[in-house]
């Protein structure tokens, strides 16, 4: 009878998580989709805790707890523009995680009793080789997003050989520990070692090609890598599921992994980079030199306008289009952006929002915060909608974006060599909203700066758009 309970709890988890991401594809049903989320959560934990054979509540309650108290805290307080921080290192928690579980389950003499040991050895060896990878990778691409590892990929000489020779010693070791077989074969209960040895000298290759992986990766690529890891955490979770016997797990990690997978493969069309050199390592960089450092004094002229002069061209415009990037996360402008957007849209003049898809600093960064402000859905559009209109664009305003503008993509040798970008410098007149002529993400000089038909406008985005706002309700009063 529990065990019918547990089927039909972990089935409706399951389709409960299908409804989930179904929901999560569209922002007006994005707030349902996390609802199903969370809801087909609780019901997947209380189920396990019902599991036979699980009584140890006195440590899983409390450690549920301090799980949630902790997980709670560092969602509520972590800002916007630190998610993909918070995403890669949430990543590595479930790498380490399938490593333990890994460790755990082999070294559980009741995991051997009846089944094929070969071939749950072998799931053990899966899980934690994926699980290492994801834990060293989700690290490194932590340190790099928080800025505490240099983004400047590492390019080691023959680093795809020493890829390929990590992956071929990986699988060596595997079919080694394979070989050894249950480590309680002989019988008297205790653990024979070289299995055991075999499988952490597997795991430290994995460690080791994790961090190779990701190192290789330079700035302007890493939400691709942290799109991939999420997909290697839902892969190393469908490979414990396998492991534990758990059907939920595997339905759960297969949904991650292959969603992960899919939403990788859409921004690497987007970005004009191949997926298999995501997976190998060290995409984008072969012919680009590494990025630059934030250059103050970068080459060329910049005109700059103000408030007023910029009021007097958006009046006289037809249509505007604005295009929001990540110093508009940080300076939070974006309810400010909402009131120009009213305020021009009473008077007549077509505002449309250009999104890139790697615009900010997580997928959906930019969409996220328009929702947040009220922004019609109807007016925000993707890249490939909104591009061939710039030509015939009377102003964009480019507000707190670099990367996304840099006419350089479209020219051979820099890293963001290829991928496609928001060609704004084609409409009549474009204003860019940054505070200073620093450099992007990428660490890439910005030639639409000094462009002829470009005007700066120096200053935070929220005070910039701020003191547009009240200048555009003062000449309406
Ligand atoms: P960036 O190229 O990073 O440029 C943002 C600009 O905003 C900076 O040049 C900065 O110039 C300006 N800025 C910062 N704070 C500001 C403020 N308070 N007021 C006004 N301006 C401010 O951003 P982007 O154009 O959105 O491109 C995104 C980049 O991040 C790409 O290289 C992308 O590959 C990378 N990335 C994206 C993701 C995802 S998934 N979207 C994840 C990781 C990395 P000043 O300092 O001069 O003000």
């Amino acid at each position: 009878m529990i065990y019918t309970l547990l089927i039909v709890a972990y089935l409706v988890s399951s389709v409960l998580f299908i409804l989930s991401l179904r929901g999560l594809s569209s922002q007006e049903t994005a707030r349902q989709g996390n609802v199903y989320g969370i809801i087909g959560m609780a019901i997947a934990v209380v189920a396990t805790l019902t599991v036979p054979g699980i009584d140890l509540y006195a440590i899983l309650v409390p450690a549920l707890g301090i799980g949630a108290v902790v997980g709670w805290l560092m969602a509520a307080r972590v800002a916007m523009t630190a998610m993909p921080e918070l995403v890669a290192l949430l990543h590595s928690f479930v790498g380490a995680a399938a490593v333990l579980v890994g460790y755990a389950s082999y070294l559980d003499p009741g995991m051997y009793r009846g089944s094929s040991h070969g071939v749950f050895l072998g799931e053990v060896f899966v899980d934690v080789f994926i699980g290492g990878i994801t834990f060293t990778g989700s690290v490194v691409a932590f340190l790099k997003l928080k800025g505490k590892v240099s983004g400047t990929p590492l390019l080691l000489p023959g680093r795809h050989m020493l890829n390929l020779g990590l992956l071929i010693g990986s699988i060596v070791l595997g079919v080694l520990y394979v070989q050894s077989g249950s480590p309680f074969a002989d019988g008297t209960g205790a653990i024979a070692t070289d299995g055991l040895i075999w499988l952490g000298a597997m795991t430290l290759l994995a460690c080791v090609l994790g961090v190779h992986l990701v190192m290789a990766i330079g700035g302007a690529d890493m939400p691709v890598v942290v799109s991939m890891l999420n997909s290697y955490s839902g892969w190393t979770a469908a490979a414990a599921g396998f492991m534990l016997s758990n059907d939920l797990l595997i339905v759960t990690g297969a949904l991650v992994g292959s969603s992960g997978a899919i939403l990788s493969y859409i921004m690497c069309r987007a970005m004009n980079r191949s997926i298999w050199n995501v997976i190998f390592g060290g995409f984008g960089t072969e012919s680009s030199a590494p990025p630059k450092k934030a250059a103050e004094g970068a080459p060329g002229e910049v005109q700059e306008t103000d408030v007023d002069g910029l009021l007097d061209e958006l009046l006289g415009a037809r249509d505007v289009v604005i295009v929001p990037g990540y110093g508009m996360a940080v300076a939070r402008a974006q309810h400010a952006v909402n009131d120009l957007t009213q305020l021009l849209r009473d008077r007549g003049i077509r505002v449309r929002f250009a999104i890139h898809p790697v615009a900010g600093r997580l997928p959906g960064h930019m969409n996220v915060l328009l929702a947040e402000a009220n922004v019609p859905y109807d007016i925000v559009l993707e890249m490939e909608e909104i591009n061939d209109d710039l030509p015939k664009t009377c102003v964009s305003l480019v507000i707190g974006a670099n990367d996304i503008v840099n006419p350089i993509a479209l020219e051979e040798g820099s890293p963001i060599s290829g991928m496609p970008v928001l060609e704004v410098w084609e409409g009549d007149r474009t204003v860019v909203f940054k505070r200073s002529r620093r450099t992007g993400y990428a660490g890439v000089d910005n030639p639409l700066f000094y462009h002829e038909r470009t005007r700066m406008l120096f200053g935070d985005a929220n005070d910039s758009v701020s003191a547009l706002v009240a200048a555009l309700r003062a000449r309406a009063a």
